[in-house]
Formats: C-alpha cells, sequence, structure tokens
C-alpha cells in the first residue's frame, strides 16, 4: 500500500477529516476532503461529523478550526508551520495599543494567535475585511486594525479613512513588486492582474481585482478571460490549473513561496494520523474569548 492508500484507510478508520489551504504542496492538495481559504476551511471544518480534522495549513488556522470545533481533535502535521505574520503581534502588543486608543473598536485579521484574537473586538479575513471595517464605522470611528499594515491600507483606501495599524506584514507577499507584475504583463498583455490585499499598495494598484484565496479561485473560474497573472503564494495555482483546464495562469514570480505552508507532507498526515499529533489545545479561557471575536464576525457576513 503506498502512503496515499494508507492515509485514506486510517482516515476511514478514525472518522477523519483532511483539509488543506490552497497554498499546501499538490500532494496534500490532492488528497484533502476540502480545500479552501483559512476561514473557510475552520467554517466547513465545524461542519462535518469526523471526530478529527488533520489541518493542513498553519498554526494559526488550525486554532481556528479548534475553537470553532473545541469538541473535535484538531492536528497540525507540523507543529513549526506557523505564520511569520501571526507572530509579529502578541497579546502584550494589543493590550498595550488599546491603552493608547481607549476608546477605539480592535479588529484583528484572521492571521492572529487565539490569544491575540482574544484581546480583540472583531476577527476578520482578507474577504470580508472591507465589510467588517464598513459595520464598525457605523458606530465609531476609531478603529484599531491589526496586524498586516498592507491589508490594513487597502481596506483604508477603499474607505478614504485611516485606522491604528501595526507594523505587521507577510514576508511573502511583502516581496512582490511592481516590476515583477509589469514584466509578466508585458509578456502576457491580455492577462487579467489577479492579487492578494496581502500585497503592497503599489501592487494591489496595479491589479484587476485584489481577492481572497478562495475569491481569486472564484474569480479564475467565472471570468471569461483565459489568462490570469496570479499574485499570491505559488501553491494556489495548482488549484486553479485543475478547476480550468483550458486556461492559463502565470506566478508573479516564482519566488513567491510562503517556507510554511510547505512543511506539510503525506508522511506527515500518516504520522499525525498514526500518532493524533500534533494536537491543537488552547487555555479554555481564551478559547472562549477569541470564539466571540469569530462569531461577531461571522454575525455581519
Ligand atoms: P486567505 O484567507 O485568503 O486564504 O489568506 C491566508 C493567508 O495566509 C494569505 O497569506
Ligand atoms: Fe502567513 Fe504569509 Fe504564509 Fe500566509 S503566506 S501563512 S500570511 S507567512
Amino acid at each position: 500500500m503506498n502512503i496515499a492508500e494508507n492515509i485514506r484507510k486510517l482516515k476511514k478508520e478514525k472518522n477523519a477529516v483532511i483539509i488543506a489551504h490552497n497554498y499546501e504542496i499538490p500532494e496534500i492538495q490532492d488528497i484533502a476532503d476540502f480545500v479552501g481559504d483559512s476561514l473557510g476551511l475552520s467554517i466547513e471544518a465545524s461542519r462535518t461529523d469526523a471526530d478529527i480534522i488533520v489541518f493542513c495549513g498553519v498554526h494559526f488556522m488550525a486554532e481556528t478550526a479548534k475553537i470553532l470545533s473545541p469538541q473535535k481533535i484538531v492536528l497540525l502535521p507540523d507543529k513549526n508551520a506557523g505564520c511569520p505574520m501571526a507572530d509579529m503581534i502578541d497579546a502584550d502588543g494589543l493590550i498595550a495599543l488599546k491603552k493608547k486608543h481607549p476608546n477605539a473598536t480592535s479588529v484583528c485579521y484572521v492571521n492572529t494567535t487565539a490569544a491575540v484574537k482574544a484581546q480583540c473586538d472583531y476577527c476578520c479575513t482578507s474577504s470580508n475585511a472591507l465589510k467588517m471595517a464598513q459595520h464598525i464605522l457605523k458606530n465609531n470611528s476609531e478603529i484599531i486594525f491589526v496586524p498586516d499594515k498592507y491589508l490594513a491600507q487597502y481596506v483604508s483606501d477603499q474607505l478614504n479613512h485611516k485606522f491604528i495599524v501595526w507594523n505587521g506584514f507577510c514576508p511573502t507577499h511583502a516581496k512582490i513588486l511592481p516590476e515583477h507584475i509589469i514584466k509578466v504583463k508585458k509578456k502576457h498583455p491580455d492577462a487579467k492582474i489577479i492579487v492578494h490585499p496581502e500585497c503592497r499598495p503599489e501592487v494591489t494598484r496595479l491589479a484587476d481585482a485584489v481577492l481572497s484565496t478562495e475569491k481569486m479561485c472564484t474569480y479564475a473560474t467565472e471570468s471569461p478571460a483565459k489568462e490570469f497573472i496570479i499574485g499570491t503564494e505559488i501553491g494556489i495555482i495548482h488549484r486553479m490549473k485543475k478547476e480550468n483546464s483550458q486556461k492559463y495562469f502565470y506566478p508573479v514570480s516564482e519566488s513567491t513561496i510562503c517556507p510554511n505552508m510547505k512543511k506539510i507532507n503525506l508522511e506527515k498526515v500518516l504520522w499525525s494520523l498514526e500518532d493524533l499529533s500534533y494536537q491543537i489545545n488552547i487555555e479554555p479561557n481564551i478559547m472562549e474569548k477569541a470564539r466571540l471575536s469569530i462569531e461577531r464576525m461571522l454575525e455581519i457576513t
């Protein structure tokens, strides 16, 4: 029996489900029961009747799944798969910022630890950040938005409203520069440019669409265009090609790779199912508070 067959057998025996983020390596995407964006996967995980969720993504995503499904066992096959942006802010940092701006409403990107989410009024994702900010602005003009300064800037530009921000960013998306896009566009002038809102403002300004990873996949399928320039982690191109065999996808740069999203492989998924490792556990008090910020978001979106 090969590794994939072993995984399928164990998955059935243990009533587990495998979910994978759009940036995971092709073999992982292909074995997964669901492939999607950070929040979509956690919601999907909370809806299954599986006892075990094998989360192929990074730590904050598995934590979000655990927060939404506390009774289930949530496994992250590589415990070192983290998100450098999520690690750029901790709970103490946010508490200090809130102290400086006591009347502000705080919003944290889903790319944060549970401890940070526990200190926030609202959580948001790349797909609903604009909607969340619009909702909050109805009652309060002072918004703390952490930790991604580029996502904050993108939303802020759309609303023409300044936020109180944190100096966080995604090292993978920050590497994408306007000249990369211009170079690929010169080669493929008919291609639509789609980028993630974690990109720099100089980059998002060049795009035809600025979207979360799930919405990028939908855009690629629904658009009549045949060619696309992809400004995000290149792992997503596997899914785009699979779902659109007649279309062409060009990465902005072959080096747009998130090393953390490449840490999980088939062997680690198998070991994870065999040993039930590594289990995500969150302190109950933090989990309850973090869930509130996520639930407030889900009510609005
Ligand atoms: P999405 O929620 O759009 O999948 O983004 C997650 C992420 O980490 C992007 O770098
Ligand atoms: Fe974090 Fe960036 Fe990797 Fe997404 S691509 S998981 S934001 S480091």
